[in-house]
């Protein structure tokens, strides 16, 4: 089996317009290297998909919508389908928190909306975590097995391996308050277990499992160095180039598993 490649997903949010997008692109591809056991991946506003998309070298960025809709069209003001974005990006972030909590996704929808991505040929990066209630409570990991059921209802073990699964703690993202390794290692195992229960061994190693939750350059290469985690998903972080540029560099230099 070909070794995991690491990905590191840079998820900008609701920041930077086509513009600002573009110059920040036009920055970090001078400070990125190309490696070929590590995915770089952009997940701007949708607006700047397009002109991104034009502008990059596909060996060094890969792209990522964050959200999308799981009809592939119709009468759906405002929304925008896994079809349209088709051929424009490679992954897309589904269930982000939130997504889940802000707009109130259920799991419904993230388990429509991993379907589309899938027959769409988008790889849905899944997002799982607990807020910091749940957390209080002992349920982490009952959160993160429901969240699995519930996204990964109707995908086949011939789909499995198209797949991410993102651990990121609710009380985590956007904080400051990072979960220590050992959470992140004790969800990525948790994942891991279950997806040896649902689809086999196999399938379980193939997965690529990724931490986020106020990552920051100078704690990327302790979770990159994680057990099961082969990668990050970065928001604050990827808002600025010499931080998106050095955990890149971490994923390159980093051991793992
Ligand atoms: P953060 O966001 O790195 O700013 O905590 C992570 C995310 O929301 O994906």
């Amino acid at each position: 089996m070909a070794p995991v490649k690491k990905l590191i997903v840079g998820n900008w949010k609701m920041n930077m317009n086509v513009h600002d997008a573009s110059i920040f692109v036009h920055k970090l591809a001078d400070e990125i290297k190309v490696h070929r056991d590590v995915e770089v991946v952009l997940a701007p506003t949708f607006l700047a998909l397009q002109p991104v998309s034009l502008q990059i070298d596909r060996r060094q960025f890969k792209l990522a919508a964050q959200n999308l809709y799981w009809r592939d069209n119709g009468a759906f003001t405002g929304e925008v389908s896994a079809a349209q974005l088709r051929g424009l990006v490679e992954y897309a972030i589904i269930g982000h928190s939130e997504r889940r909590h802000i707009f109130r996704e259920h799991d419904k929808d993230i388990r429509n909306k991993v379907q589309a991505a899938l027959r769409n040929n988008i790889v849905p990066i899944l997002c799982v975590g607990e807020t910091a209630h749940e957390r209080s409570v002992g349920e982490m990991l009952e959160v993160i097995h429901d969240q699995l059921i519930g996204g990964l209802a109707n995908v086949t073990s011939e789909e499995i391996s198209r797949i991410v699964i993102a651990y990121e703690p609710v009380w985590a993202i956007g904080t400051g308050k990072n979960a220590l390794p050992e959470d992140a290692e004790k969800a990525a195992r948790a994942i891991r277990r279950q997806i040896t229960h649902l689809y086999g061994e196999a399938a379980a190693k193939e997965i690529r499992v990724l931490y986020g939750g106020s990552v920051t350059a100078d704690s990327a290469a302790t979770y990159l160095a994680t057990g099961g985690v082969d990668g990050l998903l970065v928001g604050g972080a990827s808002l600025t180039v010499p931080s998106f540029a050095a955990i890149a560099a971490e994923a390159h230099t980093g051991e793992k598993r």
